[in-house]
């Protein structure tokens, strides 16, 4: 099975990452290796460092992808998709599964963007995120009507070579994206006023930014593993007249959790206008 990228960058390098390392077992049985796969790129620059690092094929030619691919995987900037799309929509097999990683473009408009029907086309709209790129990513998956179940299995097995992969339907999409492909952002962010505070409190920086995401990394991974509501998790930490709940009441005092779900609003809101 030949399976193609147009776009080769932090995305399709996440994802290639996770389909090697894994030796994703696909459902007839085979691992994916570098053989089977082939990408473009806009530079000569990007494509060879691609070849050297993964062993791929490469071409500047995204026509050559679109037309070997068993599965096409669309990880260009979601404003290139016309461009790209009109390039290739002659060069598509009518059987090939299409997957776009794109933020903000519906089934509807990447099937029509193909000159295609959205119930018979076999495409797959996923939104993976950047700690991908460490085997720990969150891909929410979303199948139109035209693609089969064995394609919805391939899918998952492509996403989960990176990490969690969640089918959804599409009116979640744009929630999907925001609480996962954006958040990230946030999370660094937090991440990064932590380790300043701890910063004023006289740590040196470097320990400070290990300690805190390691921390962020704990927490996160007690809320998957416990499956305990993470208010639960926040009391057991929180003694009575200890020092936590002091700094609960602060973020608190600034509206913390307020500005987190208003963050996410904001992502939703531009999704939705894209
Ligand atoms: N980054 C995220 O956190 C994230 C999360 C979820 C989904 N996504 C989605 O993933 C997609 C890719 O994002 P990314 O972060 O991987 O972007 P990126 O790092 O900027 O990579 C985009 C790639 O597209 C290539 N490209 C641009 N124009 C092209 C063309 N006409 N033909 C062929 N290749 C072309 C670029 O080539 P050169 O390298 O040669 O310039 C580059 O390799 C986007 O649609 C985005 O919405 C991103």
């Amino acid at each position: 099975m030949k399976i193609g990228f147009i776009g080769l960058g932090n995305m399709a390098t996440a994802i290639i990452g996770g389909l090697l390392r894994e030796g994703t077992v696909l459902a007839d049985g085979t691992a994916v290796t570098a053989a089977d796969l082939i990408g473009s790129a806009k530079t000569e620059a990007t494509r060879q460092a691609k070849a050297t690092q993964f062993g791929i094929a490469v071409t500047a030619d995204n026509r050559e992808v679109a037309a070997v691919a068993d599965v096409l995987v669309l990880a260009v900037k979601p404003q290139f998709f016309p461009e790209v799309t009109t390039e290739i929509r002659g060069a598509v097999n009518e059987n090939t599964l299409v997957i776009s990683i794109a933020a903000g473009l519906t089934l509807e408009r990447i099937a029509a963007l193909f000159g295609r029907d959205e119930n018979t086309m076999r495409l797959i709209r996923c939104m993976p995120n950047t700690p991908a790129l460490v085997n720990a990513g969150c891909t929410a998956v979303c199948p139109g009507t035209g693609a089969t179940e064995d394609d919805e299995a391939l899918c998952l097995a492509l996403m989960e070579s990176f990490g969690h992969a969640i089918v959804i339907p599409e009116r979640l999409m744009d929630a999907a994206s925001a609480v996962a492909g954006s958040s990230p952002a946030f999370v660094f962010m937090f991440i990064e006023a932590l380790a300043d505070g701890a910063v004023e409190a006289g740590m040196p920086r470097a320990q400070a930014y290990e300690f805190a995401a390691a921390a962020v990394a704990g927490s996160a991974q007690l809320v998957l593993e416990t499956g305990r509501h993470p208010g639960d998790l926040k009391d057991m930490v929180c003694s009575p007249g200890g020092t936590t709940i002091e700094g609960v009441k602060a973020l608190e005092q600034r509206g913390f959790r307020a500005a987190a779900m208003e963050a996410v609003g904001a992502c939703v809101a531009k999704a939705k206008a894209l």
